[in-house]
């Protein structure tokens, strides 16, 4: 493992380094990713790399990338955004950027490990996020972590077509169940 910072029964967290702005581009660029992440503009190394640059010098980010431990590849990234340190919430976004890792349950360990981290570590009281009401993978994945829809945003996003509600989920803390030790 390199430089692990937090650990998973399959995954870990680590740092993002400016040298995975490439794989970084290939994941956001990817039509079956894209979609989801609503990133409608090509992106490409260079601004990859200054992504990674405003996110570690942010104090209201925490942006992690997700490796199998298997193998020691990144397969994709976690964060919390927008934290705020006074109402203690945060604002959860992650992907796994490769399509064949899906449906394999890394999702779900990574919305997992991301809590608990947010819980345990930073103390937060409140995570939330906001998702395409057409992400069955993603909302099932939240789900079993967890979150519950708090509210929906009609029509919020226009995606290949067609407008999209989006659904705003949370958890509290009292609500976080951590992993047995
Ligand atoms: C959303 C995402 C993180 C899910 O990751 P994943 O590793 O495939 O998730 P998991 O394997 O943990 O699956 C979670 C649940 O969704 C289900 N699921 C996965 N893909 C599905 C699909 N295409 N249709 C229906 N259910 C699906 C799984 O079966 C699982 O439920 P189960 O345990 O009850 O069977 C991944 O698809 C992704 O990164 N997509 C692109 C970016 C994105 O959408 N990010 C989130 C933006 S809010």
């Amino acid at each position: 493992m390199q430089t692990p910072f937090f650990l998973g029964p399959r995954l870990y967290f680590r740092p993002l380094e400016r040298e995975d702005a490439p794989r970084l581009a290939a994941f956001v660029n990817h039509p079956d990713v894209r979609r989801n992440l609503l990133v409608h503009r090509p992106m490409n190394t260079a601004q990859e790399v200054a992504f990674v640059d405003t996110l570690t010098a942010s104090p209201k980010d925490v942006m992690l990338a997700i490796v199998l431990r298997d193998g020691d590849r990144m397969i994709g990234t976690s964060g919390l955004h927008d934290l705020d340190f006074r109402s203690r919430r945060a604002t959860f976004g992650m992907l796994i950027g490769e399509p064949s890792e899906w449906r394999k349950g890394y999702g779900t360990e990574a919305t997992r490990m991301t809590l608990e981290y947010g819980f345990g570590t930073l103390n937060l009281e409140r995570v939330q996020l906001e998702v395409l009401e057409h992400n069955t993978a993603g909302i099932r994945a939240y789900e079993k972590a967890g979150f519950q829809r708090e509210g929906v945003l009609r029509r919020h996003h226009y995606v290949d077509g067609a407008y999209v509600d989006t659904w705003v989920m949370g958890i509290l803390r009292s609500e976080w169940k951590p992993a047995p030790a």
